[in-house]
């Protein structure tokens, strides 16, 4: 198992308009190792990967690409279900490659290959390599701003029949307590003279079914699935710094003002919930498919 290091992809070579991704990197390196501890401890990222993944009908020598494949949780998942077939894994952070590196070591996989580089550059970072029989992104896909250049090269990397399987957190909209909590930190922002619009800018929307047929692909599911999450668990994942530090900083208030805001927030009492219940969080979760050059459905094509 080896991290292959593109570095710098050249920009002429990148597909014309494509732009790199906005999401934030650095933050990400930032909180690799507290999202990697949390992890280990919880699991919940591979809990999510496995719901991705389960109803795809991954075959013990299927080729498989992973994008954005994070400290491993869902590369640990893919790999033990094809252990001799292969999975090209790619991963924008430094930070978050070099432990998932670790993690695979340390479990015993060989059959992955790490490419560090951003999924804007995937046909670069694939250099050619096509044929895949499936596609996975786990809790990664809305946070590439084009989508629609990123299915392209999926598809192009997939072979005739070929799956992409990816999720979206629905949670963020549809549970009341999510929504309550948000209610309660706006109102601290707008007394603080804080927009709480720009603070949770609107997540742009897709049209993900729309998305994956223009470019190409037949939607073969779209549906929900469910995580169960414990209340503790929840409240150490809110610590992540990824998940956390937007609150580490506001544009165009004094440090004394940002500094009230935080100690509000802290205050809230968020959580009401007793202390160990479960949460249940939804996921979106899209399957799409490549067509087969046979003519017979993709739908139907599971050969396990
Ligand atoms: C919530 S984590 C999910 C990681 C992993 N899939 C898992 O199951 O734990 C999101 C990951 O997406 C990566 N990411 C975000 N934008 C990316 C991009 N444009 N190219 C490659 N990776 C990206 C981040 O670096 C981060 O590791």
């Amino acid at each position: 198992m080896a991290v292959r290091d593109s570095g710098p992809v050249n920009p002429q070579e990148r597909p014309k308009g494509s732009s790199r991704s906005s999401a934030p990197k650095a933050t990400w390196d930032s909180s690799a190792r507290e999202y990697d501890r949390f992890e280990k401890k919880w699991h919940y990222y591979a809990r999510v990967a496995e719901g991705l993944v389960r109803p795809l009908g991954i075959r013990r020598d299927s080729r498989v690409l992973e994008l954005a494949g994070g400290t491993g949780a869902c590369t640990l998942v893919i790999a033990r279900r094809c252990p001799l077939g292969e999975l090209v894994s790619v991963e924008r952070s430094a930070e978050m490659i070099r432990i998932a590196q670790a993690n695979a070591k340390s479990a015993g996989i060989s059959n992955v290959t790490l490419l560090h580089g951003d999924v804007s550059d995937l046909s670069s970072l694939l250099a050619g390599k096509t044929g895949f029989e499936f596609a996975v992104c786990n809790s990664a896909f809305w946070q590439f701003p084009e989508p629609g250049a990123v299915i392209d090269t999926v598809r192009e990397s997939l072979g005739p029949g070929g799956l992409f399987a990816f999720n979206i957190p629905s949670w963020f909209r549809s549970e009341k307590e999510v929504r309550e909590s948000r209610r309660k930190i706006a109102a601290i922002l707008t007394r603080h003279g804080v927009d709480p619009s720009t603070f949770w800018p609107r997540r742009r929307h897709v049209d993900y079914p729309s998305q994956l047929v223009k470019c190409g692909m037949g939607v073969i599911k779209d549906t929900k699935y469910r995580i169960e999450m414990d209340v503790k668990e929840a409240e150490e994942w809110r610590r992540i710094p990824v998940f956390a530090e937007r609150w580490g900083s506001f544009r165009g208030v004094s440090a004394a003002t940002a500094k009230k805001i935080r100690n509000e927030v802290r205050r809230l009492d968020l959580n009401p919930r007793p202390a160990n219940s479960r949460l249940r969080r939804s996921w979106r979760l899209l399957i799409a498919g490549v067509a087969r050059t046979d003519g017979g459905q993709t739908q139907r094509r599971r050969r396990s």
